[in-house]
Formats: C-alpha cells, structure tokens, sequence
C-alpha cells in the first residue's frame, strides 16, 4: 500500500518534469527561430553569423540572473549549445557546432587512443580560438604525433575567457597551443614571454609551457615566407596585402624582413594604415586598388573560408596582367580570389603550403622534431576533398 502511493507521487512529479521538458524543447524552437530572423538580416547586411561579444554578454547577464541550484558552469555548456545549434540554424551550409563543440575534443582522444596502452600518460596540445570547428590543426599535428609514435594528442578549445583559458593551460600542464582567430594579438598580455618577431609582430599564434612557464611565438611569418619562396623571390617585388589581422602582421613582418615593397589594403582603413605605418608600407583604400599594378597578391583575410565559398575580398579587376595570387585560406584549396586570379593569367598559391610549413614550426619548438611535411600537404589535400 505503502509502495504504491511512493510510486503515484513519483508517477506525478515525473508526469511535471515531461511538461517541463516539453515547455524547454517548445521554448529553445522558438528561440532559434529568432536566431534565425536575425541571420537572415545579417546575411542581407553581410554581417557575420559568429558574434563572440554578444554571446559573452548573454552567458554573463544569465549568470548573475541566476538564483540556483543550477551552476554557473552548467547554464555555461548548456547555453553555449543552444547558441551553436542557433548559429547552425542560421548558417545554409550548417556544421553542427552544437555537436561539434563538445564531442570534437573527444573525439580527438578517441583517435590517438588506439595508439596508447592504458596505463600510458599523454601530453596535451590543441588549438584555441573561436570557432576552430573548421580548424584542420588537429587533423595535421595529431598525424604527426602518430607519425613519430608520440604519446600526445591535440584537440580544440573554444573558450570565450581569453584570462581564464591561458590559466587553465598552466595550472592542467597544457603542453602547447596554436593560437587562431579572434585572440592571436590579445593573449600577448597574458603569456609570461614573447619571442622577439612575435613581439614586432604583435601577434603569437603558438605557445609552449615550460613547466608552468608560458613563451609565445609566431610561426605564421616563416610558414608565408617559405611557402612564397617556393614560387618567386619576395625582394624588390611590389606586394599588395589583403587584410590587417594577426596574420597579416606576420606576413606584413615577412615581407619586410625579406625587403619587399609592401602595399596594404583592408576592409577598415584605419587597421590598415597602422599596420602600414607599422612595416614600412604604403596604405590603399579598397577601392582605390585600380592604381596599383602589384607583382604579387596576398589575401590575408578570411573572406572566401569555408563555408562562405563564393566570395573574394577584392575583384577581378584588381588582378592586371601576370603576377602572382597567394591566399593564406585554405579551405577550399582554390578559393574564390584564386579563381578570379587565375582567369587573368596569374599564378595562383593556396594556403595549403603555409598551413604546414607554419605547423612544421609550431611542432619543431613543441617536440624538436622535423614534420613529414610533403606527406601532410597530401594527407590535408585528401582530407579537404574527401579522397
Ligand atoms: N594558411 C595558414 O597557414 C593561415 C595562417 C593563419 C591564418 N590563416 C587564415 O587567415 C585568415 C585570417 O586570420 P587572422 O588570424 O588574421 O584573422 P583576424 O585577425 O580576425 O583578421 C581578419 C582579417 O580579415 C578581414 N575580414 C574579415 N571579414 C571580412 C569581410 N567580410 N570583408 C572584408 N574583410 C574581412 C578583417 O578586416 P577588418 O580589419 O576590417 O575586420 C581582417 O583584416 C583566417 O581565414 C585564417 O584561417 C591561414
């Protein structure tokens, strides 16, 4: 008798809980579908889909409205999930970042796991940005790890606490870093050294931690500089750069180093001028370009990445006679802008080359040991295009 009103209560409240749960799931559609009014105004303005400060402000302002029992961190994963799955909603070629996001890391481990036995240990390493669900550093340096039987693996961290993230890597013995969008120039603050081109550059894309002691470093100029020298020399030449990011200062540093005539443009004039002025270079305004006739062209921004494909940062016209495209984007290996470049005669450079030879660097500080690079720009090229 006893058990049977146990279970009646039981049988009422879990009846309660299904109405909430079906409350939630009515709730979250509908919020979607007013991520997805605000996409499609953005997709008219081209503004981008991906608006970290917006995102911090939300999981901020909940946090304080937040009177419990549900922590803190919870209502953190469980919003971030919702603004993926918002972002995916909004996007025509949906990744599934709300998938992504948490089982990537996962499944990163998973994949080096095969090679430890169980009691092994392993250093971490990974790729911090946001977002770095398209990244193919995991894909490149996990090979590697493999390729030298290695007892490492490297996944993707996506935080939106640059201070907090940079703590953690000292305090979980996070072995090295590659940096990406939006914080190659942010975290300078919070590392205990920089090497001295990432200090000119004003930007690291890698760190190592030395026992608990952080250097940055910038390999993005070395892989740009190698990958054009393969082609052409970049002394003397007149070299219009695409862009005022972090990697466009690595390549405005590389350019220079190598005595090349730097001509800069970019989507906000004044980012550009400073970097002009920065590396001994002339600014042009974007839509001013018809006077120059540049040897080489450079795209240093992220116009034309995967999944927005159809685009280029500059058009056709700017491509005159002969000369030679690079485009530091590499996924798809022929963008856009290398399409346009080469129906007038240039030849065209993806960034596959640098992407390695960048990673060759990333690895050499991290490990001492030399990538099997040529065997990884076949490996990416398969993986890009599912071979
Ligand atoms: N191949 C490689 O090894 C390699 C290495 C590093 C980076 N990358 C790629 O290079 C790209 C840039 O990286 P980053 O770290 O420099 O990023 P970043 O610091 O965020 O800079 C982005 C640059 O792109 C411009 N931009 C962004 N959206 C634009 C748009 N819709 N129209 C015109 N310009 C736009 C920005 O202009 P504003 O100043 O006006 O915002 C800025 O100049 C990314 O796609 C990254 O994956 C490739």
């Amino acid at each position: 008798m006893k058990n049977k009103s146990i279970d009646e209560k039981i049988k009422v409240l879990r009846k309660t809980i299904d109405g909430i749960d079906e409350s939630i799931l009515d709730l979250i559609n509908q919020r979607l579908l007013f991520g997805k009014n605000i996409g499609e105004i953005k997709k008219k303005s081209g503004s981008e889909i991906l608006d970290i400060a917006r995102e911090k402000e939300i999981l901020d302002r909940l946090a304080k409205k937040n009177s419990g029992p549900l922590s803190n961190d919870v209502i953190f994963h469980v919003f971030k999930i919702i603004m993926a799955a918002s972002r995916d909603i909004q996007t025509e070629y949906p990744v599934y970042e709300s998938m992504n996001n948490h089982i990537d890391g996962l499944g990163c481990l998973d994949y080096s796991r095969q090679f430890f036995d169980e009691k092994s240990t392993f250093d971490i390493f990974g790729v911090m940005g946001n977002p770095v669900v398209h990244s193919l550093s995991p894909f490149m340096h996990n090979f590697a790890f493999n390729f030298f039987s290695l007892n490492s693996v490297y996944t993707r961290f996506e935080p939106l606490n640059l201070k907090y993230a940079v703590s953690g890597i000292r305090e979980l013995g996070i072995k090295g870093v590659s940096v990406t969008i939006p914080y190659k120039e942010s975290i300078i603050k919070y590392l205990d050294t920089v090497s001295e081109s990432a200090e000119k550059i004003g930007a690291v894309n890698t760190i190592v931690n030395r026992n608990g002691f952080l250097e940055g470093h910038n390999t993005d100029w070395k892989g740009f500089v190698r990958a054009l020298e393969k082609h052409t020399k970049i002394k003397d030449k007149n070299i219009l750069l695409i862009g005022a990011g972090g990697a466009a200062r690595g390549i405005a540093y590389g350019i220079n180093i190598k005595e090349g005539q730097l001509f800069i443009t970019n989507r906000t004039d004044e980012k550009g001028r400073v970097l002009a002025k920065e590396f001994s270079g002339e600014f042009v305004n974007i839509h001013e370009l018809g006077k120059l006739e540049p040897e080489i062209i450079v795209n240093a921004t992220s116009v034309g990445m995967y999944p927005y494909t159809e685009v280029s940062p500059v058009d056709e016209s700017v491509f005159k006679s002969g000369g030679l495209a690079f485009d530091i984007v590499y996924n798809p290996v022929e963008t856009r802008f290398l399409q346009l470049a080469k129906k007038k005669g240039f030849k065209t450079v993806s960034g596959i080359s640098m992407f390695v030879y960048q990673g060759e660097e990333q690895f050499k500080i991290w490990t001492g040991k030399e990538f099997p690079a040529q065997l990884l720009k076949e490996k990416i090229f398969e993986k890009i295009y599912n071979i």
